[in-house]
Parts: C-alpha cells; structure tokens; sequence
C-alpha cells in the first residue's frame, strides 16, 4: 500500500501535534501528553486516509472549520479512544456491587417502599460493564425483578463501540472470566459465539454521551450507582475534577460511584465519603 494514502507515512508536525491535541482535549476531555504524539499521529492516520487528506494540518482544520465536520469528529472519537473492557472486570469490585453495595440499596429502598433502580455505567465502551451489572442485579432480585423498575444506562463516546454493545454478541475469549454456571444461564451460543439473553439485554440502555459534555451530563440525574472505570485515566486533572463534581450531583443520596481500581480521586474531590470494601473502594454520596 502507498504509504502517503495511509497517512503514517505523514509526519505530524510539533506545532499540528499541539493543535489537534488541544482540539481533541477542548472536545472530549481526553489529554494526549507531550510523549504521546507517535500514538496520536498513529491513530489519526487511518482518518487522514479516510478524508482523502495530505497532512495533518488538513485535518484539523476540517475538523475545526468543515460546516459537515461533527460526522467526522465521532470518527475521531472512535480513533482517539481505547475501548479495553471485559466481563466481570477487577473482580473485588463487582464482588462489593453483588454482596455489599446493591444489597445496601435495595433494602434501603424497601424500607422506604421505593422499588426503581438506576445505574449508570459511564464510559461502557462495548457492553461488557452494563452487562455485567445486569446479570449481577438478576442475580440477587431473581424473579423479584419484575417487581422493580431497574434501568442500566451504559454510555460512551465511541459509536463504534456502542454499534458493539448494542450487538450483544461475544466471542469465547471476551468470555475468558466469566464463571460457567453465569455463562450457562445469561448467554445463549451464536454461532462460534455468546449473545447475552435478552432478560439482561433490556435492562441496559445504550445511549451516546460524550462525558466532557457538561450541558448534557447535567441531565443525568437519580442514580444510585455509577460506574465510571477506566476513563478518567485519558483526562487530564482539571477535566478529571470538572466531570467527578458532576458526577456527583448525578448521584443520589446514599448513592456509590466506582471508578477504575487503579484511579484515585486523591486531589480530584473531597466530595465523596472513601468506602472500603475487600480488595476494593467505593466512593459514597452520604
Ligand atoms: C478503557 S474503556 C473502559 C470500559 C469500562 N468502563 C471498563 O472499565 O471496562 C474507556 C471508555 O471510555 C470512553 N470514553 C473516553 N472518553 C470519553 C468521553 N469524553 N465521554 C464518554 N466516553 C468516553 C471510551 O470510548 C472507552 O470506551
């Protein structure tokens, strides 16, 4: 293949670098640091193809100045963000959702004679997360389910990643951690592959959202547990405290948010009371 039709034969300049990095950043929140550039002139190559475009520079100002450039920033969207997920991903933390959190809640809700759940997973890339905690609520509610307005609300920035979830259809490998008898009875096979059974499959509301979109988090209001692991890790801290001070507000009282178990709202808010939980934390809105 013709390397200049690629793009990664293109060079990115320092100064396009700071441009569509500062472009990126305004838009979606996600930083590309100064060490980043090999990733980011990698990423957007494909795109430069795709347009038919010369140079990077030509990229950005498309993206910035094309009347018709909000089709091509989702693309964007899709190239820039890295969608890694699985099933039943950091185990202690799904362990404290299943035995401490949702039980927590759901009896909290019945003493008060209130029978609506909502969840929100924030960041769902391709449907892993949502599903998950879909199969854990059918877990503990069982049949009682139909007794309760639960919502799952699984959001993203990636149209590709939701096309994905939306889909509901997983190969034996994105399957690797799921335990047999949870395989057995939420997964039907397809083929050489899984689709989750439709009892969790509606559960979970696909939705885009761009989460550096401060008007529209703004409506997200009354859930009592959010989910947002392994995204506040592409924002820089300013965006990082901007976004979780929202998120706060999204939660109700008595609500949890987790985040990725290797991020840190240390110097991020002080908003949330720490709760530890074994092998994990979740950060509570009292
Ligand atoms: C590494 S995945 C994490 C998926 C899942 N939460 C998990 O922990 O397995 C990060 C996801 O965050 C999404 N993301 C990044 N920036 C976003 C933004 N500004 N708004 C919405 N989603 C965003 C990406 O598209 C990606 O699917």
């Amino acid at each position: 293949m013709d390397e200049s039709m690629t793009g990664t034969g293109r060079t990115m300049t320092d100064e396009t670098f700071i441009l569509l990095r500062d472009f990126i950043y305004e838009q979606s929140g996600i930083y590309f640091a100064d060490n980043k550039k090999s990733q980011l002139e990698a990423r957007l190559g494909l795109r430069l193809r795709a347009n038919n475009l010369a140079d990077y520079e030509k990229y950005y100002y498309l993206l910035k100045y094309d009347p018709n450039s909000s089709r091509e920033l989702r693309a964007l969207f899709d190239s820039v963000t890295t969608n890694e997920t699985s099933f039943f991903r950091s185990p202690p933390q799904i362990q404290a959702f299943h035995e401490k959190v949702v039980p927590e809640i759901i009896s909290r809700k019945e003493k008060q004679g209130e029978r609506q759940i909502r969840l929100w997973s924030a960041g769902c890339s391709t449907g892993e997360e949502p599903y998950t905690m879909g199969i854990v609520l059918k877990q503990i509610l069982k049949d009682s389910v139909a007794n309760w307005d639960v919502k799952i609300i699984a959001s993203d920035i990636s149209e590709k990643a939701l096309r994905s979830a939306k889909n509901a259809v997983y190969s034996d490998y994105a399957l690797r951690s799921v335990p047999p008898e949870i395989k057995q009875a939420f997964f039907v096979p397809d083929g050489n592959s899984y689709r989750i059974v439709d009892d969790v499959r509606t559960l979970v509301d696909l939705q885009y959202l761009n989460l550096n979109d401060a008007r529209r988090v703004q409506i997200m209001k009354g859930f009592d547990i959010i989910f947002c692991r392994n995204v506040l890790i592409y924002f820089d801290d300013e965006a990082k405290k901007r976004f979780v001070a929202q998120l706060y507000d999204c939660l109700n009282h008595g609500g949890y948010l987790f985040i990725g178990h290797s991020e840190s709202l240390h110097n991020i808010s002080r908003a949330f009371k720490l709760v530890h939980f074994p092998g994990a934390l979740g950060y509570k809105k009292e």
